[in-house]
């Protein structure tokens, strides 16, 4: 009998970056990565097969998808259906509960809500590694979206070992993120392309992996230490360095806009004045600042001359992935 499932799982952003794939078809990446889970941001997704469709009926936010967005749901969903050996139809109904377009990782919690949705839908009892390395087929960020709070997910070499792993799920110290929301236009260059073209042409890229590996170990160390400090220098360092690789590729490019530089200006001008706060950015142009609950008062106050209230985001460390 099919049954409709719902599943829920949340964004993270990462502390240290996916960032280039040594298989685009499996996804599996050149360098591992460690991601905070957040709470406020989380897609809701509920999944049943039903015999009468004739084609797979998406919904995201209220949406019938009938282009890209939805073909990359399909050919996950043919995943599930492969795995399992059955050839129905199913419907998808997502809702993200992200602002709008924010460009907020909605496709990390989007695939974890999905891998867990429909493969339970579909008869599989998959443990969490398993969902991990099923989500990380939809989008890479998303293999880290099944846990929560600190996250590692380690490269791996193929399908059966490329998987997060909780690193620290429940954090016993204070560290939280704003997300600042400059630009609510769809990404320019998306992820997936950027880090292929990277990939490809950027002669500072064979630099990077190596990079990134020394930076998790780094990074490891400091959460285990509680270093808010030093956590934020190496995210921050490390974000940097991603977003250096994108200058150098032919032909170049950047998820810089100019905000994106007054954003950075108001962070390290506070850290000038003794507020402990460190930024990151993913593949778009907003910010986010990693910082203390206890900073948050006096950072909001510093990005409230900038930017308009409702486009700053407090997200407290979330949980991971959850059946409703
Ligand atoms: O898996 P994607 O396509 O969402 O790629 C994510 C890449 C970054 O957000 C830039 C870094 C990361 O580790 O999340």
């Amino acid at each position: 009998m099919n049954k409709a499932v719902t599943a829920r799982a949340h964004t993270n952003i990462a502390l240290i970056k996916y960032w280039g794939k040594a298989n685009a078809e499996l996804i599996i990446p050149q360098n591992s990565s460690l991601s905070l889970t957040l709470e406020p941001f989380y897609t809701d997704t509920t999944v049943e097969f039903a015999p009468e469709l004739t084609q797979d009926q998406i919904k995201i936010d209220g949406q019938l998808q009938t282009t890209m967005a939805g073909q990359r749901v399909r050919t996950f969903l043919d995943l599930v259906r492969q795995r399992v050996g059955r050839d129905d139809f199913a419907y998808v109904n997502s809702t993200n509960h992200v602002p709008t377009a924010a460009g907020l990782a909605s496709s990390a919690s989007g695939f974890a809500a999905l891998a867990a949705a429909a493969s339970k839908a579909a008869g599989l009892m998959l443990d969490r590694p398993a969902l991990s390395r099923l989500a990380r087929r939809g989008s890479g960020s998303a293999t880290r979206s099944i846990y929560g709070g600190f996250v590692e997910w380690q490269k791996g070499h193929n399908d059966a070992d490329s998987q997060a792993v909780p690193f620290q799920e429940h954090i016993d110290f204070d560290i939280q993120m704003i997300a600042i929301l400059l630009d609510p236009r769809p990404k320019k260059i998306a992820s997936r392309a950027g880090m292929a073209q990277v990939v490809a042409t950027s002669p500072y890229y064979p630099a990077w992996p190596a990079s990134a590996e020394k930076d998790l170990q780094a990074m490891k160390t400091a959460i285990l230490k509680k270093d808010l400090n030093l956590i934020g220098q190496l995210a921050e360092a490390n974000a940097m360095k991603m977003h250096a690789t994108t200058l150098s590729a032919t032909p170049p490019f950047t998820y810089f806009e100019p905000e994106t530089l007054q954003a950075i200006e108001i962070v390290q001008g506070l850290r000038n004045n003794g507020v402990s706060c460190y930024y990151t950015m993913d593949a778009g142009p907003n910010v986010k600042v990693i910082c203390s609950a206890q900073a948050t008062p006096t950072i909001l106050a510093a990005l409230r001359q900038h930017f308009a209230a409702d486009h700053l985001l407090v997200a407290q460390p979330g949980p991971g992935i959850s059946y409703l």
